[in-house]
């Protein structure tokens, strides 16, 4: 009997410990071993997979029609001036000229703009990772009071007065009046044939050794070792989809920015941002979160400094890289070239001419 109940009581307390070994923070990354400096990522570098799509959301060409109409409508946005493009334009990268974005009526915002392309691929969107899935992403950017300065209701009371969506949102989704989830729904479908593949590098990546200049070659072999950036730039998409802190603080008039602590009220995450990725990176200067680096070549620079300003939550791996001057004209060689895509389709996509839009 005083068996039977010690072996209860030790059940009990495993069942505890489960539970409560359990009880993690929401919103984070799922977890990867450390990245020691000089290794390899988790993930090699490679030619990137079909994109992932959620079971509730199936990709249908009408589907994604609509969400690149409603991609580039400016009736979107409270003034009928702002569309997603306005601000991930595909003419720039899909990001704008920067260095952070120009919403409604003007207004300056706090970060810059991150690519539309690839963004299928991000475990989690935004710089400081506050949404889970580009269907939720969708609907932030339309009220907030800095980019569209619209609501949701007005929103969709715009979109239902127009009979050509209200007839292609019952074509897609089989049901009206059109709500806030198929807005979502449809735009991410869009957002996810955003890929950009058939880079240089993919095509050394699959075994044409010839796709790179030996300068360019010289330039990964610096990414993937000298330079570390695979330590946090892995996997096909060229990113941990994790945060890290590179000191990139903001000056003066900028408010100071805090990054993923917002979302983790985490201390180590103060001033952490998402790693973005490094395809197609040349066409879209300035970079980082705030726009601070203007070129490639700065943004070597500033690695090779060990990252920015002193930061007592700055990422171990930024220290001083000790790269010569050649081999940080490789490493610009590698980013300038060798990961720019070529899919004409996806870097040249056209704006909707006003008069296709549903009437
Ligand atoms: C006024 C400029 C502006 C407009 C308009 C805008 N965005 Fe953005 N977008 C941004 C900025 C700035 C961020 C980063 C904000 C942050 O991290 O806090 C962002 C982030 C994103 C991201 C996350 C990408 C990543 O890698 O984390 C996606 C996807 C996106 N926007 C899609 C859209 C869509 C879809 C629309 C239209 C419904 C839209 N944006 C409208 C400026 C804009
Ligand atoms: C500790 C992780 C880490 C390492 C190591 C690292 N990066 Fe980054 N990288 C990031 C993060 C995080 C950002 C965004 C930081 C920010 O905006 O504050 C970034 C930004 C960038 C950008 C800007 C992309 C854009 O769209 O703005 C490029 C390009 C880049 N890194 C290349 C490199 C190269 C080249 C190396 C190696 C010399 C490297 N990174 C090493 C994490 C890292």
């Amino acid at each position: 009997m005083r068996r039977e109940l010690l072996s209860i009581m030790l059940l009990l307390c495993i069942i505890v410990f489960v539970v409560s070994a359990e009880e993690k923070p929401p919103r984070k990354a799922p977890p990867l071993p450390d990245v020691a400096v000089h290794s390899l990522g988790p993930q090699k570098l490679a030619p990137l997979p079909p994109v992932p799509v959620p079971p509730d959301n199936p990709q249908t060409p009408m589907k994604i029609l609509l969400g690149k109409q409603l991609y580039f409508d400016t009736r979107l946005s409270a003034d009928n001036n702002e569309s997603c493009a306005s601000c991930h334009d595909p003419a720039m990268g899909w990001s704008d000229k920067g260095p952070t974005s120009v919403g409604i009526k003007s207004q300056v915002g706090p970060r810059r703009a991150p690519p539309v392309s690839n963004s299928a691929y991000m475990p989690l969107q935004f710089w400081d990772g506050r949404a889970d899935t580009l269907e939720e992403q969708a609907k932030g950017p339309i009220i907030n009071p800095k980019e569209m300065g619209n609501t949701h209701e007005k929103m969709l009371e715009t979109l239902n007065s127009i009979p050509g969506y209200v007839e292609e949102f019952e074509t897609v989704f089989g049901k009206i009046p059109i709500d806030l989830d198929q807005v979502a729904k449809a735009i991410a479908a869009y957002e996810r044939t955003i890929v950009t593949t058939d880079s240089p590098f993919d095509r050394y990546a699959k075994g044409d050794k010839t796709a790179l200049t030996p300068l360019e070659a010289q330039g990964l072999e610096i990414f993937n070792g000298k330079g570390h950036c695979t330590a946090c730039h892995w996997g096909p998409n060229f990113t941990d989809g994790r945060f890290h802190n590179l000191g990139a603080k903001n000056k003066e008039p900028m408010e100071d920015d805090l990054g993923r602590y917002a979302v983790t009220k985490n201390d180590k995450d103060k001033r952490a941002f998402k790693t973005p990725t490094v395809r197609d990176v040349a066409s879209r200067p300035p970079y980082l979160h705030n726009g601070s680096e203007q070129t490639l070549w700065d943004l070597v620079e500033f690695y090779n400094r060990g990252g920015g300003d002193d930061d007592s939550n700055m990422d171990p791996l930024m220290v001083p890289l000790g790269l010569t001057k050649g081999e940080m004209e490789a490493l610009v060689a590698f980013m300038k070239v060798a990961v720019t895509s070529n899919n004409p389709e996806v870097a040249n996509e056209k704006p909707i001419p006003p008069d296709e839009f549903p009437k």
